[in-house]
């Protein structure tokens, strides 16, 4: 239909002019459904070959800085077969028509190219040839070149087409750059829903964890104005009992003697814990090797473990600072507990390890630590474990699983305490079915400190 025919006549220019339309109605039609600006580009070529019948067609796409035109689509002598285009060219904004148009923004139509200093010949030299921008979003995009092989190719027809084609063309851009915009701002606003809800749970995971820190405090010292009070009681009650030790010599006397002793014992033990609970403990740190401690304190308890200890200690543990009778009773309870929830028995295993602690460390303990130098103690067992709902209460004092008089529920109430006033923490990892592990971490004593017992730090 365009160029090549001479002079139409009046009925047969009409009859073009209604094809035309028609072509141009189908092509607004098929735009609605073109996925992408590739697609769109090669759908453009194709269809002003295939459809409005150009001798030719090539799509020019500009860089995002707006410097330079791409070769992206063809339909003629530059595209072979699908969609490959031979030897795409780079045109820089302002060199060439194609250049100039994308510069100028101008559509222009050149009817002899021989004549034209700015033709930049490509595959074969053509004679006319008509360019328009593609204009986007106040951007040029692009330009839809045409050339044909005789001059004066091209008229205001060919002109008014191909720049409702571009206009076309730029509008369904615009749009797919608009839909383009709503999936980022979807997938931005999805990202930041998710982040958020990292947060809220992160917060209210922190919350519950000051909760817990302030309700230990608030319970700490209450218990500790009572284990003071308590223990002069006790204390009294000692003196007193032994100032009676030299006077009896009844046998039903001395029994109920030793009988008072026991308790008042138990009560001194009772007391011992509450006041390591509320950290009110007169603690007297030195430099131990907790490897040593370990070792000593199951040689210790051999009367107490019923079932072999499998120990995994580091080859060289760091020194710690740390009061070494209150450390080997917090190994005890541990040790007890761990029994205790393997009543069949089961591995037992105590192990050493040098840590450093950082700030995002912190997470999985229940009180913070500051970012450092620690030896961490593990117990752990394959026993029952510990339920979730349970883990937030097992170091609350008095709080006991075990049948009435079986156990006091302030084992792991002082291994808590004791921990916190040694600048230490404690953690728990539990499954249940699977086991327990429990870690103590101790702050590692200073390079100085390790130094003067020609310890590696
Ligand atoms: N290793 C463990 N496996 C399973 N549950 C445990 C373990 N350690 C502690 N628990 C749970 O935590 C509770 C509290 O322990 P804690 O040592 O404070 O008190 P207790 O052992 O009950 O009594 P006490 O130690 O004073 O004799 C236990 O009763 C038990 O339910
Ligand atoms: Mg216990």
């Amino acid at each position: 239909m365009f160029r090549s025919a001479p002079a139409h006549s009046a009925q047969q220019q009409q009859l073009d002019e209604a094809a035309t339309l028609r072509i141009l109605n189908a092509f607004a039609v098929d735009l609605i459904a073109i996925p992408s600006v590739e697609d769109l580009f090669w759908y453009v070529a194709q269809n002003v070959v295939g459809q409005l019948r150009f001798v030719d067609c090539v799509i020019y796409q500009a860089n995002h800085d707006q410097t330079e035109l791409t070769q992206v689509a063809a339909l003629g002598d530059k595209n072979p077969y699908g969609r490959n285009i031979i030897n795409p060219l780079k045109i820089p904004f302002g060199q060439g028509i194609t250049g100039q148009v994308a510069q100028s923004r101008e559509a222009v139509i050149v009817d002899d190219l021989l004549k034209d200093q700015n033709y930049i010949p490509d595959t074969h030299p053509a004679r006319s040839e008509i360019c328009v921008p593609l204009v986007s979003g106040g951007r040029v995009v692009g330009v839809i070149d045409s050339e044909h092989p005789s001059p004066g190719a091209f008229g205001e027809a060919e002109l008014e087409v191909l720049t409702t084609v571009a206009a076309m063309a730029s509008a369904k851009i615009e749009l797919l750059a608009e839909a383009e915009r709503s999936k980022q701002r979807y997938q931005d606003l999805v990202k930041s829903h998710a982040q958020l809800s990292e947060e809220t749970n992160n917060r209210k995971a922190l919350e519950a964890k000051l909760f817990e820190a302030r309700k230990l405090e608030a319970i700490g010292r209450l218990t500790g104005w009572f284990a003071h009070d308590f223990n002069n009681l006790l204390t009294v009650i000692s003196g007193n009992l032994e100032l009676l030790e030299g006077d009896i010599t009844q046998p039903l006397s001395l029994s109920c003697l030793n009988d008072a002793r026991t308790a008042a014992g138990r009560g001194a033990k009772l007391i011992r814990d509450m006041l390591a609970f509320s950290q009110r403990t007169r603690l007297e740190p030195q430099i131990c090797d907790l490897n040593a401690l370990v070792n000593a304190t199951c040689e210790r308890s051999k009367d107490i473990l019923t079932q072999p200890v499998e120990l995994r200690l580091t080859q060289d543990p760091w020194m710690v600072h740390v009061d070494p009778k209150v450390a080997e009773n917090a190994l005890v309870n541990l040790v007890l507990n761990a029994q205790e929830a393997m009543p069949d028995g089961g591995r037992l295993e105590i192990s050493t390890e040098n840590v450093r602690h950082g700030f995002s460390d912190n997470q999985a303990l229940a009180t913070r630590l500051t970012p450092g130098r620690y030896v961490c103690l593990s117990v752990r067992d394959e026993g029952e474990g510990i339920p979730e709902e349970r883990l937030q209460q097992i170091f609350d004092p008095f709080y006991t699983s075990r049948a009435v008089g079986a156990g006091t529920g302030l084992g792991l109430s002082m291994v808590f305490g004791f921990m916190q006033q040694s600048g230490g923490a404690v953690e728990v990892q539990s499954k249940v079915g699977v086991g327990s592990t429990f870690r103590l971490y101790f702050p590692a004593a200073t390079s100085n400190e390790n130094d003067l017992l020609t310890k590696n730090p």
